[in-house]
């Protein structure tokens, strides 16, 4: 069977920039500028991007490229034995983190819809957690399936279904050719809208004044890298079977930097509309900017429909930041599915528009647990420990692989050939010192301090057994399917630049 190709460089380089900008970069980056200072919160961002982010991004790229695989056939190419690795990443990513993604991207259909009628009323706080989301006492109390929230998650697993049946020309390139152009369109008019404002300019001073206090604080730090790998899709296998797609002859390091520059652009533009909006918040209701938001989550789900209850307008302003949530959304979870899908067609030849389907359908029946009234806990607490561990551990498995285990001078070396921009031997130094080593830190700050305080609140019985069984779970998943015998003779052939 031929692989699947791109059509043209600029499909793969919108697929690659709509996969990175999700959710993440419009209330998981603000929130954190929000939290961290401000301006000063850029620094470690810049810093965690040009270290980090960009060095593995390239890895990526290059790994799925020049071995011509999704992540599990990639390693199994460069090592047998590390297969399990790119099946691991897929896995938790697959039957974790798109579960919940799906029905965040729901709540966003829900409230698209809601704008129209400010249908959250006077107190959109109560609104959220006790009409909306019904949240229960506590993870254990899982209680009724909230129907609207099922009603939409219906929606958007059909919309994903519906692209990604259609290929990866057809399908992924032609949706994120519309979807990206759309999201950057949308997104500009609600930043010049909002900058509009009353208040616009107090929520803009907030953002770009750094307060550096802040930034001397290592959590910061942990969390800046932690966001530049979310945010980058990094750790996920999906950039290693989208570059897989491209043509031999591709300027790879140029297309990373696009990628992680739209990307980190996108986050840093859609933060004035953020800011300017909170500004508003704060100037009408006579608060200090500090005391508008109290939680992540909140901020998308309470403070913004508070603020477009408040301005002339704002059914439209809320539908469209809406809109623009579910779009950047879909755009990143087609391209889970397609990293996972791309593994099972490498390895067992399944025929794809059958295997979309099931996977869809039992993806959608996976979902379901959080959109129950403790969806809300589970959702925390399995985003807790895959974006913690999970991600971070591939990352780190990921640069000794082909750091140690290969020659990463031969990988260097091929992107050098084909690409415009050469990486020198900084590069190496990066991916195997540098990144690794802060990748060890932020593990080792993590887990101590979730041994000494359990994370959340939640009681040591619930993380137990939904936070790491999630992880254990994937992991035995990932070595049962490394050990079945290769249906394709894929494996055998080795890379682009032989061996
Ligand atoms: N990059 C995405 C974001 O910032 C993260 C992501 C990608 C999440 C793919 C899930 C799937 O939201």
């Amino acid at each position: 069977m031929k692989r699947e190709q791109w059509n043209s460089q600029l499909g793969f380089l919108l697929a690659a920039v709509g996969s990175a900008i999700g959710l993440g970069n419009i209330w998981r980056f603000s929130y954190m500028a929000y939290d961290y200072g401000g301006g000063a919160f850029l620094i470690p961002y810049i810093v965690a991007l040009l270290t980090a982010g960009i060095p593995l991004l390239i890895l990526e790229f290059a790994v799925g490229h020049e071995r011509i695989g999704s992540a599990p056939l990639a390693y199994a190419k460069i090592n047998r034995r590390w297969e399990w690795l790119g099946w691991w990443a897929v896995t938790f990513v697959m039957f974790g983190i798109v579960l919940y993604y799906m029905v965040i991207i729901s709540w966003c259909l829900n409230y698209f819809f809601l704008s129209f009628s400010l249908g959250w009323g006077d107190d959109p706080d109560s609104y959220f957690f006790k009409t909306f989301l019904e949240v229960s006492s506590g993870p254990s109390e899982i209680g009724d399936v909230k129907f609207p929230i099922l009603a939409g998650l219906v929606v958007i697993w059909f919309i994903n279904w519906a692209i990604l049946y259609r290929g990866v020309q057809r399908g992924v390139e032609l949706a994120n050719k519309i979807f990206m152009p759309l999201l950057f369109a949308l997104t500009a008019i609600l930043v010049l809208w909002s900058l509009t404002l009353d208040g616009a300019m107090t929520g803009i001073k907030a953002y770009l004044t750094p307060d550096f206090s802040k930034i001397s604080k290592p959590q910061v730090w942990i969390d800046a890298y932690s966001q530049i790998f979310f945010t980058l899709s990094l750790g996920f296998g999906i950039m290693i079977a989208y570059a897989s797609y491209l043509p031999s002859k591709t300027n790879i390091t140029k297309n990373a930097l696009l990628t992680a520059f739209i990307n980190s652009g996108f986050s840093i533009f859609a933060g004035f509309a953020v800011f300017s909006v909170l500004g508003f918040m704060a100037v009408s209701q006579g608060k200090d900017i500090s005391e508008v938001v109290s939680q992540s989550i909140g901020l998308a789900f309470v403070a913004y429909p508070k603020a477009v209850s408040l301005m002339p307008g704002g059914n439209l302003f809320g539908a469209i930041f809406f809109l623009c949530l579910v779009v950047a959304g879909i755009s990143s979870s087609i391209s889970i599915i397609e990293a996972f899908t791309a593994a099972m067609v490498d390895k067992f030849a399944v025929r794809r528009e059958i295997f979309i389907t099931v996977i869809c359908l039992i993806g959608f029946l996976g979902s379901i647990m959080f959109t129950t009234q403790a969806g809300l806990f589970w959702l925390d607490i399995v985003d807790h420990f895959l974006t913690h561990y999970g991600l971070i551990v591939v990352g780190i498995a990921e640069c000794v692989l082909v750091g140690w285990f290969f020659k990463l001078n031969v990988v260097r070396e091929h992107l050098n050939k084909i690409s415009s921009i050469k990486l020198g031997l900084w590069w190496d130094i990066l991916i195997k010192y540098f990144v690794p080593l802060v990748l060890v830190i932020t593990l080792i700050w993590d887990l101590s301090k979730e041994l000494k305080e359990p994370y959340g609140g939640y009681s040591w019985a619930s993380l137990i057994s939904i936070g790491v069984d999630w992880i254990l779970l994937t992991l035995i998943a990932a070595f049962a399917i490394a050990s079945r015998p290769w249906k394709t003779g894929h494996r055998e052939t080795g890379g682009r630049s032989g061996g």
